[in-house]
């Protein structure tokens, strides 16, 4: 699974690694356990086994030499239950790599991490159970950026309000900048509960989920980022998967605002949604960073069309041109979002979306065409006024 990483990676990935030997019908760990440690198979053979009544049934059995032969990685990304009993079938040897351990590690290399991560989300999409046909569901739909300061929170919540106000539509807007996420701040709102109380208190009834949720007067929801940037740490990957399912049953958008950086968060939620706006400003720094992040995309083998590169302040003073953008990028630009400094500071003074403040400057125009691309209705008026429209004041 660490194909792709270099020497070098290969090596502090080894520093955490310590091997284990484990005589036959040793339990590496039990279905239900909270798993704090991902294993490696490096000689042997492993049997897993599942519940079956009060009786325990083999269900696969794996070599060494098998391609997936490593066993809970659910523990390093998120802590979530085994939802397996591993137990070694013959004399075995197994690589253990312990939580802490790789999460000290992630810390200190993010490229590692994004090699792991991308090994992972692709096991996590191959187990992911079909969603029956029949079943209408959300669309998910996240905002992320490599660099801060993309206009990734502004986008987010005139998203969610637009989506709300014009297209008539069940919106809600969570904010995974989970320390310092200031969504709410920016609406003017004041939750009660926060994200971090519906992870202490999870839930699968939707009059539940509504009690975390704050609502904006245009008709969207919020689910805000905790109180405290401490409580970031109580919120998993599992959690983050639990509670869009049920958020995707009752609502017809779900947007996420998210922070730049690659998580195993961020990765999960990239996983599961139906389109990836990612958020770039018209200069060099951007285009360099958005560069590693399409490639980051592409090793995750999202298909392309999940992903839409959105040229944000686009025309602002000092900046790169659309065409020289497109060129260093060598790709287009799905949409772009003028440069309304002065639109969008008044906005964020008066705590107030594009579409209560000014729904008819360049920045709204911009998400408009966002939102008909969503939503596949028409919402711009068509500006080309016939000559008895003119005449006639139409
Ligand atoms: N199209 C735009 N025109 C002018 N200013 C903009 C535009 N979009 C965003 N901004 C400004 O850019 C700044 C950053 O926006 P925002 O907070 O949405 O970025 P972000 O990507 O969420 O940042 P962070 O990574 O810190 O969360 C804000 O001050 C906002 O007013
Ligand atoms: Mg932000």
């Amino acid at each position: 699974m660490f194909e792709g990483l270099e020497d070098s990676d290969l090596s502090k990935v080894s520093q955490v690694t310590k091997e284990r030997f484990c005589p036959k019908g040793t339990v590496l760990f039990k279905e239900g356990d909270i798993g704090d440690a991902f294993y490696l198979l490096k000689e042997g053979k492993v049997e897993v086994l599942k519940k079956d009544g009060d009786a325990e049934k083999v269900i696969k059995t794996l070599s060494h030499t098998d391609k997936d032969s490593f066993f809970g990685e659910m523990a390093l990304v998120g802590g979530a239950p085994r939802n397996a009993t591993l137990r070694t079938a013959v004399d075995s040897t197994v690589m253990v790599i312990a939580k802490g351990d790789f999460d000290m590690m992630l810390r200190l290399n993010s490229f590692i991490a994004l090699r792991i991560m991308t090994a992972l989300s692709s096991r996590f999409r191959a187990a992911a159970p079909e969603t029956p046909a029949e079943t209408k569901l959300g669309k998910l739909v996240v905002a992320f950026s490599p660099k801060s300061g993309a206009g990734k929170s502004v986008f987010a919540a005139n998203l969610a309000a637009g989506l709300a106000k014009m297209g008539q539509a069940k919106a809600l807007l969570v904010d995974l900048d989970l320390q310092f996420g200031d969504l709410a701040f920016m609406l003017d709102l004041h939750p009660k509960r926060t994200i971090a109380d519906l992870v202490e208190n999870p839930t699968d009834k939707p009059e539940v989920l509504k009690e975390y949720l704050v609502d904006h007067k245009s008709g969207f929801s919020v689910l805000a980022a905790p109180k405290k940037p401490e409580q970031s740490e109580m919120i998993n990957s599992s959690h983050l998967r639990a509670f869009v399912e049920l958020a995707r049953k009752h609502f017809d958008y779900i947007i996420l605002d998210t922070h730049s950086f690659f998580q195993d968060l961020t990765i999960n939620a990239m996983d599961m949604a139906d389109a990836i706006f990612l958020l770039m400003l018209p200069n060099m720094n951007h285009i360099k960073s958005m560069h590693q992040c399409l490639k980051v995309m592409e090793n995750l083998k999202y298909p392309p069309d999940k992903i839409k590169l959105v040229l944000n302040r686009e025309g602002a003073q000092y900046s790169r041109s659309l065409e020289e953008i497109e060129t260093a990028m060598k790709r287009k630009a799905d949409f772009t979002l003028k440069d309304s400094w002065k639109q969008i500071s008044e906005l964020i003074e008066h705590q107030k979306t594009v579409f209560e403040q000014d729904a008819s400057c360049d920045y709204a125009a911009g998400m408009v065409r966002i939102m008909e691309f969503l939503t596949g209705k028409k919402f711009a008026k068509d500006t080309k006024k016939t000559w008895l429209g003119n005449l006639f004041g139409g």
